[in-house]
């Protein structure tokens, strides 16, 4: 018999202060292997924090993270060698084109065929067209779907997207969500971190809440939606959304 796959990510009791400021103060979560995750909580709330520490950019002072089977401590190595990260300002040249971009990330990465991948990836992210131009004629989608093509280089198995859609207009955000949405549909798992419930609502598979240091609610949509007994006598003929849920979890938490 095959042993199921470890999780993509498995972080147990992490905590880290910046000096007084205890910003995660125990977070526990389990992200399983092709899933989309959903990290979501306040401007604030730590979302980055523990994004840096998976990455292997930051120290946890205490607790434990595996990502791809890994302890991101131990052997930070082969996490990065399982990882790529899009943060929430494009790590893309605005002076090169598109297609420069997508080859030089493809060399520094001593992937075979840079130029055949560079295509392939302009193909699937619908910037054909746009691959001869330079980046700072792009529209803010354009350069976000771009950034996400630029951390597919190398077939990563975790892909780690911070606040993917924080400044695009509508359009845009309905652009990417539909490339993050074929991501996990061919098998790589994504974490991502929002501030918008409509965000979570829309990709993720499991969704965890990240408030005052801790994960205050996990679970699928429904299993939230579970949660707001409220809703059983006011909303009968309407499932409560993901704000209300929000702010249903994150008020009564304030009141303790
Ligand atoms: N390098 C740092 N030094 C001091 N405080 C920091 C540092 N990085 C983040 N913080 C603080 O830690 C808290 C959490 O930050 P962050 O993880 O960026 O939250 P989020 O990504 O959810 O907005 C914030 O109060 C932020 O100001
Ligand atoms: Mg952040």
């Amino acid at each position: 018999m095959e042993t199921p796959p470890p999780p993509a990510v498995d972080v147990s009791g992490l905590r880290k202060s910046y000096g007084a400021l205890e910003v995660l103060q125990g977070v526990d979560l389990t992200v399983a292997a092709g899933s989309i995750f959903a990290l979501l909580g306040s401007n604030g709330a730590g979302k980055t924090t523990v994004v840096r520490i998976l990455s292997t950019l930051l120290k946890p002072d205490g607790g434990t993270a595996a990502v791809a089977g890994f302890d991101v401590v131990a052997q930070a190595r082969q996490v990065r060698e399982s990882i790529s990260l899009t943060g929430q300002f494009a790590a893309v040249d605005q002076i090169l084109t598109g297609r420069e971009n997508l080859v030089m990330v493809a060399r520094l990465r001593r992937v075979a065929g840079p130029g055949r991948v560079a295509d392939d990836l302009l193909r699937r992210f619908g910037l054909t067209e746009a691959g001869g131009r330079r980046v700072a004629t792009y529209s803010g989608g354009m350069r976000r779907r771009l950034d996400i093509a630029m951390s597919l280089i190398g077939d990563p198995k975790v892909i780690f997207l911070d606040e993917p859609t924080t400044g695009l207009d509508p359009q845009a955000r309905i652009e990417v969500w539909q490339e993050i949405q074929s991501l996990a549909d061919s098998g790589t798992t994504v974490l991502l971190t929002t501030q918008y419930l409509e965000e979570a609502e829309k990709l993720a598979d499991r969704i965890a809440i990240l408030h005052q240091g801790r994960i205050i609610v996990s679970g699928t949509l429904a299993e939230l939606r579970g949660l707001l007994p409220a809703a059983k006598a006011e909303l009968v003929e309407r499932q409560p959304t993901l704000e209300e849920i929000f702010l249903a979890v994150v008020g009564s938490k304030e009141q303790q």
